[in-house]
């Protein structure tokens, strides 16, 4: 089968990662380009990679005959026009979440991409992180019986740079979405409600971008279960994410702080290595994610998740942002698309 030749936007914290996993580790794919603003960034990391092509300006991915698919990982006030030119130029996408910052835009792109025929996946990796892959197969194997409570916990070791938060939609736009779709996963439920809370504990700058270190989301399902969403940008341990299902016949816990299963017994008692970061924690997840892209653009097949399912998570994380801001329990519409 021919490879898929793909460019990368947006050379960051993730979009680096993804460019290397494109490169090195995804099979049916060529990395032929890759495209940053900041002055020499996307010279260095074509160089470090071997990437053929390398520009400040997206629209040399957009505009090239040679393109078929493009891995968006810009800052997500940048991802709705990305998306819109991308597929006026029928190149296949991947974005990383959230898809957009507004409804407005997220309706404007399921309209685009439905026009132009093209295939989008958007970056929900948890989907394919083998620990929460296992604890599906286990839901839908009854293991658990009914699910009837979900507990997320995501804690950021620290808080990312003032510039970040600036074009990040905020903590429930861009922590808890990460708990809510996987939540309508693993759950097999719909969220009806949201009751969100937060506060600036460590950070006091985000109060200029009107955000907050530390959030929290209690959810109510159409299936009739609850939950409760932490999300946090103060666990300088590390980076902190499990998750517990609690079922009518037993429960699942998702999730560990140990980065290998090692623990040093000394005078001091005994220690262990926790999970750095997001890039150790979802490695994996993150390499699988592309392949199943790859997958879909080969086969032109539809991904597991789509543009519909990350506007579905958008108009959560809206609702709780509303929810958040009004001091209110707020009802979530079911989304029309
Ligand atoms: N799925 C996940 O686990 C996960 C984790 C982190 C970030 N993200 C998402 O990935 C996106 C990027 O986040 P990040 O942490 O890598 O951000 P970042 O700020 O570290 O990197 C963004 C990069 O994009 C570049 N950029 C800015 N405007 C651009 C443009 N018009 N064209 C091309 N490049 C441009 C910047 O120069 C920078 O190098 C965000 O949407 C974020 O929500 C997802």
């Amino acid at each position: 089968m021919n490879k898929i030749r793909c460019a990368v936007l947006g050379l960051g914290r993730l979009g680096y990662h993804h460019a290397k996993n494109m490169a090195t580790q995804v099979q049916g794919a060529q990395l032929v380009s890759v495209i940053d603003p900041m002055p020499g960034r996307a010279e260095q990391v074509a160089r470090e990679l071997g990437v053929e092509k390398w520009s400040t300006d997206p629209n040399h991915a957009f505009e090239d005959p040679n393109i078929d698919a493009v891995i968006i990982v810009t800052p997500t006030s940048t991802h709705a026009e990305m998306i819109a030119k991308a597929a006026e130029h029928k190149k296949q996408v991947f974005v990383e979440k959230p898809l957009t910052q507004t409804l407005e835009e997220a309706e404007y792109i399921i309209k685009i991409i439905k026009e132009n025929g093209i295939i989008c996946q958007v970056g929900f990796m948890r989907r394919f992180d083998p620990a929460y892959a296992e604890a599906k197969r286990r839901i839908d194997a009854g293991d658990i019986g009914k699910p009837i409570y979900f507990k997320g916990i995501t804690r950021d070791a620290g808080s990312p740079p003032a510039e970040f938060i600036k074009h990040s939609g905020g903590i429930f736009l861009d922590c808890s979405i990460h708990d809510y779709d996987i939540a309508r996963y693993l759950m097999g439920a719909e969220i009806t409600s949201v009751s969100a809370h937060g506060r600036i504990l460590k950070n006091p700058f985000m109060e200029e971008f009107n955000d907050v270190d530390q959030g929290l989301t209690y959810v109510q399902f159409d299936s009739g279960a609850a939950g409760d969403i932490e999300a946090s940008r103060n666990a300088l341990y590390g980076h902190d994410i499990r998750t517990e299902i609690i079922g009518t016949e037993g429960s699942l816990f998702i999730g560990t702080l140990r980065n290998q299963n090692v623990t040093l017994l000394s005078t001091q008692g005994s220690t262990y290595e926790i999970v750095p970061d997001f890039q150790t924690r979802f490695k994996d997840a993150y390499v699988l994610e592309l392949v199943h892209f790859i997958e879909c653009v080969q086969n032109k097949v539809q991904p597991a998740v789509t543009e519909v399912d990350a506007k579905i998570n958008m108009e959560i994380a809206l609702r709780a942002t509303e929810s958040f801001l009004s001091g209110k329990t707020l009802n979530v519409e079911k989304v029309q698309v």
